[in-house]
């Protein structure tokens, strides 16, 4: 039986006053029918792991190195430090806007595991693959490079977000969605091994909100999902808890 993960994505929203805020309206609302989080800013993670009880708190990002001339980024042993259990790395954000690719990606995945911090490893295709039917070769092209060298796939969490459904409103159907998660745990079969594939979480992401996550999760290959724009707002975020009862 795989435990459902729900992630909020804040991306570059909310400072430490507004993190604590929401963490205190929602943090009650937790149950254990899944694992229920948000990604905060670097800056709200202190203050949101002191505030949080049920809801795990996630970065968005880190680097691979453990220390050195590196302005501006931030290592997993600081954030090891800190508490942070979860880390979203290869957000298709950071891969368009900020360099990152499957071969640092896949670095940040290492270091993550050897520090026995949990990588959300994001994958996902463009609308412009999408429409040529290249979607299931990005797929286990993208899983097996951010993947390589990983001893224990099922220390990691792979959330499938097809990046014409971020931000877009524009959501996959339920159908694809499965049917692309699918694909993501085949090519963990071939990597991996079957035993390892049945175990995994694989999250969808991309325009999920109260009115279709229950649609997603009952689908057979998404075991949960990684929300962004429809986190922000607690209420939202409470009604997405409530369904995933
Ligand atoms: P969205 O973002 O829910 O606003 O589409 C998802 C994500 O980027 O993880």
């Amino acid at each position: 039986m795989r435990k459902p993960i729900i992630i909020g994505n804040w991306k570059m929203n909310k400072t430490v006053k507004e993190a604590v805020e929401f963490i205190e309206k929602v943090d009650g609302h937790v149950h254990d029918k899944a694992t229920f989080g948000v990604a905060t800013s670097f800056l709200a993670l202190d203050a949101s792991l002191k505030a949080a009880k049920n809801l795990v708190i996630s970065a968005q990002n880190c680097h691979y190195e453990t220390s050195g001339a590196f302005t501006g980024e931030v290592s997993v042993e600081m954030l090891e430090e800190l508490g942070v259990k979860y880390v979203i790395v290869g957000h298709s954000e950071r891969r368009e806007m900020f360099g990152d690719c499957d071969c640092s990606v896949n670095k940040k995945v290492l270091k993550l595991l050897s520090k026995g911090v949990t990588p959300i490893f994001c994958i996902g295709e463009t609308e412009a693959q999408f429409d040529a039917n290249e979607t299931e070769a990005v797929i286990r092209s993208q899983v097996s490079k951010g993947l390589k060298d990983v001893q224990d796939v099922t220390k990691v969490v792979i959330a499938y977000e097809p990046i014409w459904a971020i931000g877009t409103g524009k959501s996959a159907t339920k159908e694809i969605a499965n049917t692309c998660c699918g694909i993501v745990r085949d090519e963990v079969s071939k990597l991996f091994g079957a035993e390892a594939a049945e175990k995994v979480l694989i999250q969808y992401g991309g325009s999920v909100k109260p009115e279709n996550i229950e649609e997603y999760m009952a689908e057979e290959h998404i075991d949960g999902a990684l929300i962004g724009g429809a986190s922000l707002q607690a209420e939202s975020f409470i009604s997405i808890i409530e369904k995933v009862k």
